[in-house]
């Protein structure tokens, strides 16, 4: 049998730091636990503009199409930051995200024990913090027609359109109940059904497929709004929250930043199975490109890291090692071990990416 296939796409500012040492901890999998990956490398977002004049090959979109998981750093930079919308970094992600069809968006917020402090909430909000944000993540605002600037009378209007499909939104909550029974057995469905028809459709469609299909999981319903404030008030309320593309992009970093670390979140884009019955998947840390510091070695490489970790568990259903994995990060942390991003107590001086990297792989060695 062949090996399982990983495309890497390191992107942009410091998203190739951040993979290189994820290479470090594949290479171990291969080395040490009998797992090899056929790994192939291309480019995406602003190096592939600066290559190729596009975000996304035709070539790299099919190859992404073809492996069994992708694995993204970021996309990015102010030097691309005048381009014209069409072929922006972002572009390349997005059209990744639609062409495969990556309709879940799984975003954990976990904190860390030993960083609990980092957060700016007290620390008894946020310590043994464990939810789950699904973002719909190939419909709604980013991609309803019509959109654009358009010319009404003597004045510009800018235009973009909220738009989900019944089976749009099925499937998506059909994504969340089965995580949720693998969890704490509890969704929260969020919205805007006070303001929106397709938040009234959304609301509609999630209670019928769990009153038809999953009666056994716990549902409520809350506007997006109020979401946002009980995620800042008490968090731990929340096991798996379901969400539209956009409100999930927004309350996905609030999320991420309960945690204190945004450096150190994963995320996993998930589609239907293919022939092999492995999902389509692209794994990303939720962090950006970073441009201010790239090149300096002050990432954290640890959410990228972690979403191979997801790669693991969600495509190639090692879930043992992708806790050996999280275990490993884990004790490193334990250690006292921090990047640039994760100062604040006294006397720590920060470790380099690669020395991060270094140390989740010795990690990994002690866990044999
Ligand atoms: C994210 C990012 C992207 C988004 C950008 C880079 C297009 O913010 O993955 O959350 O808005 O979806
Ligand atoms: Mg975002």
């Amino acid at each position: 049998m062949s090996n399982p296939s990983l495309l890497i796409l390191p992107g942009d500012g410091i998203g190739p730091e951040v993979m290189a040492e994820v290479r470090k901890v594949i290479d171990w999998f291969g080395a040490k636990r009998d797992m090899a990956f056929d790994v192939s490398e291309d480019l995406v977002g602003g190096c592939a503009y600066d290559a190729h004049g596009t975000p996304l090959t035709d070539e790299t979109m099919a190859k992404a199409q073809e492996v069994d998981a992708v694995l993204l750093g970021a996309v990015g930079g102010p030097k691309y930051d005048t381009l014209d919308f069409s072929v922006k970094p972002e572009r390349g992600l997005l059209r990744l995200r639609k062409e495969m069809d990556l309709y879940a968006n799984l975003r954990p917020a976990q904190c860390f024990d030993a960083l609990a402090d980092f957060s700016s909430l007290k620390k008894d909000v946020v310590a043994g913090l464990d939810i789950m944000i699904i973002r719909e993540l190939t419909s709604g605002v980013y991609f309803g027609e019509p959109r654009g600037v358009f010319k009404e009378g003597n004045e510009r209007v800018g235009i973009n359109t909220q738009r989900y499909t019944e089976s749009e939104i099925a499937r998506v909550a059909r994504s969340a109940f089965e995580l949720a029974r693998k969890r704490d057995n509890k969704v929260c469905s969020m919205e805007k059904a006070n303001v929106m028809e397709s938040g009234v459709l959304w609301r509609d469609v999630v209670q019928e497929i769990h009153d038809a299909e999953y009666p056994d999981v716990e549902l409520s319903h809350m506007y997006a709004d109020a979401g946002a404030m009980q995620l800042t008030r008490w968090p731990k309320q929340f096991d798996v929250i379901v969400t539209d593309n956009l409100f999930g992009d927004l309350l996905s970093d609030l999320a991420a930043m309960l945690t204190g670390s945004l450096g150190m979140l994963p995320s996993a884009s998930l589609g239907a199975p293919m022939a092999n019955g492995r999902p389509k998947a692209l794994y990303e840390p939720v962090h950006g490109s970073a441009p201010d510091i790239a090149g300096t070695g002050k990432a954290n490489p640890i959410a990228c890291i972690l979403s191979f970790a997801m790669a693991l568990r969600y495509s190639f259903d090692k879930g043992d090692e992708a806790t050996r994995l999280e275990e490993a990060v884990n004790a490193v942390l334990a250690d006292g071990l921090r990047t640039a991003d994760l100062l604040g107590e006294d006397g720590v001086q920060p470790v380099s990416t690669a020395e991060m990297g270094d140390a989740v792989v010795a990690k990994l060695d002690a866990s044999l």
